[in-house]
């Protein structure tokens, strides 16, 4: 070997060495103090997405909808909920009163988070997302707002009780939710788990804090509509729904992360509200979905969309499936201790490789989506910053409390009948013999449009 190769090598391993220091991630994670600065910066990151608090924007909502930006309503409702889970797992207040000014913004005219200028996209799932926010926020004793202001609580309710109502649960299917509320809506005709699931999450979540167990008994009758209808499967594949003009039975088998997450985190609250033989039962359901979400959600223990991922065809909402699983996941570390050894070291794993494709941008510290391949995708956008986020709070989850009830220091005030003013209540009240022909009509005509996108699927919105 002559001077001159080994000094052209050394230069080409300098500036290989180079390039992979530039790939390096600024994000550590090896002890709690790395972990909330990562946090802090990724919090950060995240919130250049967010401009509804600057001059003429609106509060609450991230750029959008589409195609006036990428993000759809209920997007709004995820972030605020993965802020309240930074601030409580990390004590950052910073953006607290930016979280305060977005949840109240967008309650809608009826105060239960269904505001007219989102009628177009507005879905059960939707509503729930924002509902979801306001019962952590509750959980988590976040500032309760003026007492002349909509309460964390009451806002939960309010999206519960318009969802309960019986006008949202038709006999097609043998019951069940449909996915979009307004009649009018592409997805009328579809009923699919996570509308269901976000009610049985809400459900859940306001037994447990209230002590009113008619939440609960809500809740285990969407359980059983969604094990009788198919879309728990009996190994614990979670589908996506089906249309009722099959009556659900032309079920769309693709798999979602957060549907099962969804259903894992409501279980785990059911399983602390409960005892005797339900808690039981509870468990024994818990194991199972755990172990199956596991399997097909996070291959080498990292956190994988396993129906978009593969073949690159994740939407903008998919995209922020990664971060609900890790949160509602540690949710059950929480409330079902004896998931932690199985959880914990998984969520650790999948969170190293989330911070270590962070390498993207011209901060060269942005996040993509494909954590499994250990590359920055270039796919940049909210929910990838916001999924990476909640993967590294929740990771001081032993040094946080648990979700709050009202008896256990949870302050927030509710109120049974909120929601009782809504704009879609008086519009779909209970059918009666007066409005009988009136609505065969409309179903007919319903199932004539429905016709028209029959095989149209929940994510095509
Ligand atoms: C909007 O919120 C951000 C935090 O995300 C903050 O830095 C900024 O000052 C706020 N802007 C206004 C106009 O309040
Ligand atoms: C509804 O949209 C209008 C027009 O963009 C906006 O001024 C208003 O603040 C919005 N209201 C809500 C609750 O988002
Ligand atoms: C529709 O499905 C429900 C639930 O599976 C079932 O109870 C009902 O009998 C079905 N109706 C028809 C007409 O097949
Ligand atoms: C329990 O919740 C149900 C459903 O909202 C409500 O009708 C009932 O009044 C509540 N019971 C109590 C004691 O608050």
């Amino acid at each position: 070997m002559t001077v001159t190769s080994t000094a052209r090598r050394s230069a080409a391993l300098l500036l290989a060495l180079g390039s992979m220091a530039n790939a390096q991630s600024v994000f550590k994670l090896d002890t709690d103090d790395e972990i909330r600065a990562s946090a802090r910066t990724l919090a950060y990151d995240t919130m250049l997405y967010y401009h509804g608090n600057e001059t003429g924007q609106t509060p609450g909502i991230l750029p959008g909808p589409p195609p006036g930006g990428d993000y759809y309503w209920w997007e709004g409702g995820a972030l605020w909920g993965t802020m309240l889970d930074y601030w409580h797992y990390t004590g950052d207040s910073s953006y607290n009163s930016v979280i305060s000014q977005a949840l109240l913004f967008q309650v809608g005219e009826g105060v239960d988070y269904q505001p007219r200028n989102h009628t177009a996209s507005l879905g059960n799932d939707d509503q729930g997302f924002w509902g979801m926010s306001a019962m952590l926020a509750a959980e988590l004793n976040f500032p309760n707002p003026p007492s002349d202001q909509p309460q964390w609580l009451a806002l939960a309710q309010a999206v519960w009780n318009t969802q309960a109502a019986p006008d949202r649960h038709d006999e097609t299917c043998g019951g069940g939710m449909r996915w979009q509320i307004p009649l009018s809506n592409n997805g009328y005709n579809y009923k699919n788990t996570i509308a269901n699931g976000c009610f049985f999450n809400l459900g859940a979540r306001l037994a447990r804090y209230t002590g009113n167990s008619t939440y609960m008994k809500y809740a285990e009758e969407t359980w059983d509509w969604l094990v009788n209808i198919g879309y728990i499967a009996d190994n614990w594949d979670i589908y996506d729904g089906a249309h009722v003009e099959s009556n659900c039975t032309d079920i769309n088998k693709a798999q979602f992360s957060y549907n099962a997450a969804v259903l894992l985190q409501g279980m785990a609250y059911l399983y602390d509200f409960t005892d005797g033989s339900q808690r039981a039962m509870w468990k024994t359901r818990i194991d199972g979905l755990l172990a199956r979400t596991l399997e097909v959600f996070f291959p080498d223990n990292i956190a994988y969309e396993v129906s978009c991922e593969p073949g690159l065809t994740c939407t903008t909402d998919m995209y922020s499936f990664k971060g609900y699983v890790h949160r509602w996941l540690t949710n059950l570390v929480q409330l079902v201790p004896d998931t932690a050894d199985k959880i914990k070291p998984v969520l650790k794993t999948s969170a190293q490789a989330a911070v270590n494709q962070c390498v993207g941008g011209d901060s060269q510290r942005a996040c993509g989506f494909s954590w499994k391949s250990g590359k920055f995708d270039g796919k940049m956008g909210a929910g990838q910053q916001m999924n990476v986020l909640a993967a590294v709070s929740t990771l001081l989850v032993d040094s946080a409390k648990g979700p709050l009830t009202a008896s256990s220091g949870g302050t927030s005030k509710g109120d049974v009948n909120a929601g009782s003013n809504s704009p879609y209540q008086r519009e779909h009240a209970p059918i009666t013999t007066g409005d009988r022909a009136g609505a065969g009509i409309l179903t007919v005509i319903v199932l004539a449009a429905a016709t028209g996108t029959f095989g149209w699927m929940s994510w095509e919105r």
